[in-house]
């Protein structure tokens, strides 16, 4: 077809003797905006790689404007006006704005004596046609990443781009600046220009893709227009599952139970004030509201990282002192953070140490640490939390995100706890995996651990929490039942103004 910009036919490539690309097939039309998905280590870094010529694929051809490419370098996918915006940018942080974005100009125009003035020109040139005002003199390095993307954006068109590809752009992104980013390539597409956008966040998917590719472990499974299909069709093509979240309800919750944990008027001297919250055994207690919230100040005091300074705190209707992490272990309290690779595990150590990093000292006999008994002990959470890996003698750093963070999980629950707080379990982990994970967490709490999950993810906290209490600016101002709302009206609690 003549509008046809790319075309890839058959493309295959191996890496150490593992197939990652099998037989990919893709079409991208000049002028649209077409969404490349799939989950994590699926393949799509490699796909824009091969496109673009850092890696030649061991056999098919990649077609751009009807020509045909056996091996693309890097210098003919410039030629063809192809442009990266990659993860990281590449961009330079010692250069200002303007350097950034002009930075090419003299070698395309083959005039090694491009003067300042003229590249100022030229960067608020390119800036005029994304439709943002960045100040050209600013040092890169001290831009957010919102708009070293956007420097990245400008480079590229003054690089003569007729189809930018976006790996993974909203990753480090608050909604605000993915909204303008949309905003940006919608204006880019009205220009004439190709887009193809990488992601794995499907909301996103749908709003700025006409047409997409979905895949598999490699493969091609599904490709169409976004009208045609929803989200959960996605969902399935993605991961090969059918997977639907059902409303959590606290079916194991006794109405007559008291409390397991609870707060009364729980303060932090600057971070949040008088929070009083309860958990019954079976329930899952949301704790939400944007960053700044407070809502991470308060995990963090209830493990007593940051001890409140003022307020109660009542275990099993007891009160009790959380002055520092050691107390609120010792009482059955445990914290999953926010970071798992900084606080959460040791990476390089072999997943079964990982497991029984908090509770060594069970598997302490006479002759020392008993190295098999932990093994076999890690094989039953493996096993329990569906953990995939091919042996837990391999280093944490081998497991997807989301099995590393069934691994946090795991070493929490052997620890035997009481109170499970859960602070962003599912950032940055696929929908396969962020569903069994949410699947174990309602276990757990079916088993009678009080569990708190603080999220900023609505639909997350919506789906999985029976109860919901919204924080702003270090207060809880609104609880509701996740049954009584919709999450349209709990983003709408999140960022309501006073
Ligand atoms: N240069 C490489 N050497 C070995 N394995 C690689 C290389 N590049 C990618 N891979 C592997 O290929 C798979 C796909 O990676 P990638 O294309 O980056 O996935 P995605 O971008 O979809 O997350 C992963 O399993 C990754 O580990
Ligand atoms: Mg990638």
């Amino acid at each position: 077809m003549s509008d046809t910009l790319l075309k890839l036919s058959d493309i295959n490539i191996s890496f150490s003797g593992v197939q990652i690309l099998k037989n990919v097939n893709m079409q991208i039309q000049k002028g649209e905006i077409h969404c490349l998905i799939g989950e994590n280590g699926c393949g799509k870094s490699t796909i824009v790689k091969i496109v673009s010529g850092v890696y030649k694929p061991d056999s098919g051809t990649i077609e751009i404007n009807g020509k045909s490419h056996s091996v693309m370098n890097p210098t003919a996918a410039m030629e063809e006006g192809i442009q990266i915006i990659w993860q990281d940018f590449s961009v330079f942080p010692n250069l200002t704005v303007f350097e950034n974005i002009a930075l090419n100009q003299d070698l395309y125009n083959k005039n090694f004596f491009v003067n300042q003035k003229e590249r100022r020109k030229l960067a608020r040139h390119a800036l005029d046609l994304i439709g943002v005002d960045i100040d050209l003199d600013a040092t890169v390095g001290s831009l957010s990443v919102a708009k070293k993307q956007l420097v990245a954006i400008a480079r590229a068109l003054l690089n003569n781009a007729k189809f930018i590809i976006m790996d993974e752009p909203t990753t480090a992104l608050t909604k605000n600046e993915v909204a303008s980013l949309f905003k940006v390539v919608k204006d880019l597409q009205k220009q004439g220009m190709t887009i193809l956008f990488i992601g794995h966040k499907l909301d996103e998917v749908f709003e700025i893709a006409e047409n997409f590719t979905i895949i598999r472990n490699g493969e091609v499974v599904k490709e169409g227009q976004t009208k045609d299909f929803n989200q959960e069709d996605f969902v399935y093509y993605m991961t090969g599952r059918n997977i639907k979240e059902s409303l959590f309800d606290a079916p194991n919750m006794d109405k007559d139970s008291k409390p397991v944990f609870e707060t009364k008027d729980l303060c932090l001297e600057n971070e949040f004030e008088n929070v009083s919250l309860h958990i019954n055994s079976g329930e899952i207690l949301g704790i939400t509201g944007l960053l700044g919230s407070g809502r991470t100040e308060l995990a963090l005091s209830l493990y007593g990282m940051h001890p409140a300074t003022g307020g109660e705190v009542f275990l099993d209707g007891k009160k009790i002192q959380v002055k520092s992490i050691d107390d609120a272990i010792k009482q059955g309290i445990v914290y999953l953070p926010e970071d798992r690779h900084t606080e959460g595990l040791c990476m390089r150590r072999a997943i079964y140490h990982n497991i029984h990093m908090s509770t060594f000292d069970k598997f302490v006999g006479k002759n020392g640490i008993s190295e098999s008994d932990m093994y076999d002990d890690a094989l039953k959470w493996v096993d329990k939390f569906h953990i995939v890996t091919p042996n837990v003698e391999n280093p944490v750093a081998t497991l997807s995100g989301g099995n590393a963070q069934k691994v946090v999980i795991s070493r929490l629950m052997s620890m035997n706890p009481k109170v499970l707080i859960l602070n962003g379990p599912t950032v940055g982990v696929d929908v396969g995996a962020k569903f069994d994970i949410h699947e174990e967490i309602r276990r757990i709490a079916g088993e009678g651990v009080a569990v708190i999950l603080i999220s900023d993810d609505i639909a997350e906290v919506h789906a999985n929490c029976n109860r919901i209490m919204v924080m702003r600016a270090g207060r809880i101002t609104d609880e509701v039942r996740n049954c009584d709302v919709t999450e349209e009206e709990l983003a709408e609690m999140l960022s309501r103004q006073e």
